[in-house]
């Protein structure tokens, strides 16, 4: 990774940016709210948002928080323009440097069926796919018809 650029935790004034970045990367989808996703990790002490910076500019961003077992990373996203340059790398050392320092001992991270092509850049750094089916359960009626909705239309956009 270039020596020009910094990692640290979000502030403030970079949230838009961040959200522009995430969007840009493709991570972004309707049922998933980046605003409100920010707003939960950066009210407690248990997740951050950490961004890669260059020139005062954010080119990369990762959520990641523990949630009293284990280490989780989401929303990890480096500009396209400045992609294979070691900053997505760092960003996920940065995440296991967080978690780790707050006694999580491992990290786990969701990928989507149809990003198989990020499976070669986790394998580079060391990590496995588990044995286990991730399950979820929206806990909000609202939010759970919502996004109900919200994924129809999405595949439906996509045949
Ligand atoms: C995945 C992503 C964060 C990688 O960021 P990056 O800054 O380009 O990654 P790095 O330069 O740190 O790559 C580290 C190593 O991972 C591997 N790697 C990275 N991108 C890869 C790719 N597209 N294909 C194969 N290997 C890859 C390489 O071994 C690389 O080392 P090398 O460049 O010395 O060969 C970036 O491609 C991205 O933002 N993708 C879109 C969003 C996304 O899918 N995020 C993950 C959601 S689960």
């Amino acid at each position: 990774m270039d020596a020009d650029v910094v990692i640290g935790e979000m502030t403030s004034g970079e949230r838009d940016s961040v959200i522009a970045l995430w969007t840009r990367c493709g991570l972004t989808r309707p049922w998933n709210d980046p605003e409100a996703d920010i707003t939960l990790a950066t009210a407690t002490d248990t997740a951050a948002v950490l961004v890669a910076r260059a020139g005062g500019r954010v080119v990369g961003a990762a959520m990641t928080g523990h949630d009293g077992h284990r280490g989780a990373l989401y929303y990890l996203g480096v500009d396209p323009d400045t992609r294979r340059g070691g900053i997505g790398r760092s960003l996920v050392r940065a995440a296991e440097v967080w978690c780790r320092s707050r006694g999580a001992p491992k990290v786990n991270l969701l990928v989507r069926n149809e990003n198989q092509a990020v499976l070669a850049f986790y394998a580079a750094l060391g990590y496995l796919p588990t044995n286990s089916v991730s399950l979820y359960r929206t806990l909000d009626p609202e939010c759970a018809e919502r996004e109900r909705v919200e994924k129809a239309t999405w595949a439906a956009a996509r045949g």
